[in-house]
């Protein structure tokens, strides 16, 4: 069954058993709390919190989803950042576990004619309870199955963002894979992370086409498919940069512009890595692939096709000023290169290794792994939703967002006393997060204070200052250190005049000028005694 049937004969399912079907809804997200569409159940959320459907109670998609939590994923045999899910939806009690179940199970081993190896059920964790009725359920449908359960890590799901519907889920495994994901909303985390009571059961269903496509075709990779076929012979068999593609195609389709902030920094960030990686003429190529072997599900492509093309081609012509920029710089740096040197053009011009290594004689590769494995200490602090290594213009705002927040420690420790410590750090190209020991909501008043002090900050065009020494003579100076323990002999310190002194792998900007206006979005309690601000740049 090719990849089309099976998005037919899923809705065609879905609807002779009373689901309304429902177009896929943009990539941009109606959910204001998460960049891109992760989800099918996105747009039917206010729909599980009594909020009345107008589409009726039950209702089926396919939607386009995209998930940036995968993408150092992507190039191994099932994860891709874009991505079709098949999804049911049921609000207000229209479908009961019993039903949801049933029906899942007909569509495997029936329509698809799919063999179930096992499936699993939420087996309890903390607070939350097993979900007893589910086992019961599946022993019912089909006593012959092995019924695993898991904990929370595995199945519960939810909420997208930071609050809303989730709840336990059961899951069902075919060819040693997980293909569908069927949820049971029964809680509402709220923002203060605690799990409320729903008053009626929603149902949320999650089948990545791919996945399923790949299963019923018999293949060993969700790149085999029939939709990837064509986009892999184009770009040699390259997962990741098909899989690049591919989802930067349907990015623009739904208006997304490259850009250095949110949305359109994602859709920068696939971009460059595939023409940093050569592939910078395939793209129109690909698009045409794309749009021709998805135009008819999603007529929004063809729609948008313009704009697609035109976008590529400004996309390109930047990136090759930033190169030629860049070449200018490494002319200027010689014919040996530090690791340092190659760092810098490689975080701020997006030369790969490879690039810079043909041009010059000579480059210190160990001190560049160097350079590379201090950055990627700031990266693996960060969450899921974070890109990581080999992007071209990697991590401007992320070096960004990493003084903001030594700026955003000073100025809490100014604001609430020299008591407050930090007690984690984690941050993505969209947003900085500080976790703090104190232990009350900060007032509003609070909150001005900490925000108009680290602007004031930017506004004075500080420079940051970055010196080695022994971590005593660092503790000494008065310098925080906060991982202190992860550090070698010799530490770095980094300075922003007499504001903030912390011990730091870095990297940071030069000067705070550079950071634009800081913004608190949001402050909660992480654990007793430990706050979380969430801040941006604007
Ligand atoms: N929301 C769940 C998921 O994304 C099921 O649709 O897996």
């Amino acid at each position: 069954m090719n990849s089309e049937e099976i998005r037919e004969k899923f809705l065609e399912f879905f609807e002779k058993n009373g689901h309304k079907i429902i177009p896929s809804s943009s990539l941009i997200p109606t959910d204001p709390s998460v960049l891109l569409t992760t989800a099918g159940m996105q747009q039917f959320k206010p729909y599980y919190l009594g909020e009345k459907s107008p589409y009726g109670d039950k209702v089926c998609s396919v939607q386009k989803c995209f998930r940036t939590s995968d993408i150092d994923e992507v190039g191994d045999e099932r994860h891709l950042t874009f991505f079709e899910m098949l999804g049911n939806f049921s609000f207000n009690n229209a479908c009961s576990k019993k039903e949801a179940i049933e029906l899942a199970y007909e569509f495997i081993t029936k329509e698809m004619e799919l063999e179930i190896d096992y499936v699993s059920v939420f087996g309890g964790e903390g607070n939350l309870t097993a979900d007893k009725k589910s086992e019961e359920i599946w022993k019912q449908v089909d006593s012959s199955l092995e019924v695993k359960k898991f904990g929370k890590e595995d199945n519960f799901w939810g909420p997208t963002g930071d609050e809303g519907p989730c709840g336990p889920t059961t899951e069902i495994y075919v060819n040693g894979i997980e293909i569908w994901n069927i949820v049971f909303n029964e809680y509402y985390k709220n923002k203060d992370g605690k799990y409320e009571r729903l008053e009626t059961l929603g149902v949320d269903t999650g089948m990545g086409l791919e996945r399923l496509a790949m299963v019923s075709q018999n293949k060993n990779n969700v790149f085999e498919n029939d939709l990837f076929e064509p986009i892999m012979q184009a770009v040699s068999n390259n997962r990741i940069i098909a899989d690049h593609l591919r989802g930067a195609v349907f990015l623009l389709a739904d208006g997304i512009t490259p850009s250095n902030l949110g949305r359109g920094y994602i859709l920068r960030r696939l971009i460059r890595r595939v023409m940093a990686k050569g592939f910078g003429d395939k793209m129109e190529n690909i698009a045409d692939i794309v749009i021709e072997n998805y135009g008819n599900f999603y007529p929004e492509l063809e729609q948008n096709k313009n704009n697609v093309f035109e976008e590529f081609k400004k996309e390109k012509e930047a990136f090759e000023k930033t190169l030629e920029k860049g070449m200018k710089e490494l002319q200027k740096m010689g014919q040996k290169i530090s690791g340092e040197q190659a760092f810098l053009l490689f975080s701020t011009y997006g030369f790969p290794l490879e690039l810079i290594k043909e041009s010059v004689k000579e480059v210190d590769e160990a001190s560049f792994q160097k350079e590379f494995e201090k950055h990627q200490e700031l990266s693996r602090t960060a969450s899921a939703g974070m890109f990581k290594s080999g992007l071209a213009g990697h991590s401007e705002q992320e070096i960004k967002y990493h003084t903001a927040s030594h700026l955003l420690l000073a100025a809490l420790r100014k604001v609430l006393g020299e008591s407050v410590s930090q007690k984690g750090s984690n941050i993505t190209p969209e947003r900085l997060r500080l976790d703090f020991s104190w232990s009350e909501k900060l007032t509003d008043e609070q909150k001005t204070q900490v925000e108009k002090l680290v602007n004031e900050k930017i506004a004075e065009n500080l420079s940051v200052l970055r010196e080695e020494m022994t971590l005593d003579e660092a503790k000494n100076s008065g310098a925080l250190g906060v991982f202190e323990h992860k550090y070698g002999e010799k530490v770095s310190v980094y300075s922003i005049s007499d504001f903030s002194k912390e011990i730091c792998g870095g990297p940071h900007v030069e000067n705070t000028c550079v950071l634009g206006k800081f913004k608190i979005i949001k402050e909660e309690a992480v654990s007793a005694g430990v706050r979380r601000i969430k801040a941006i740049l604007e």
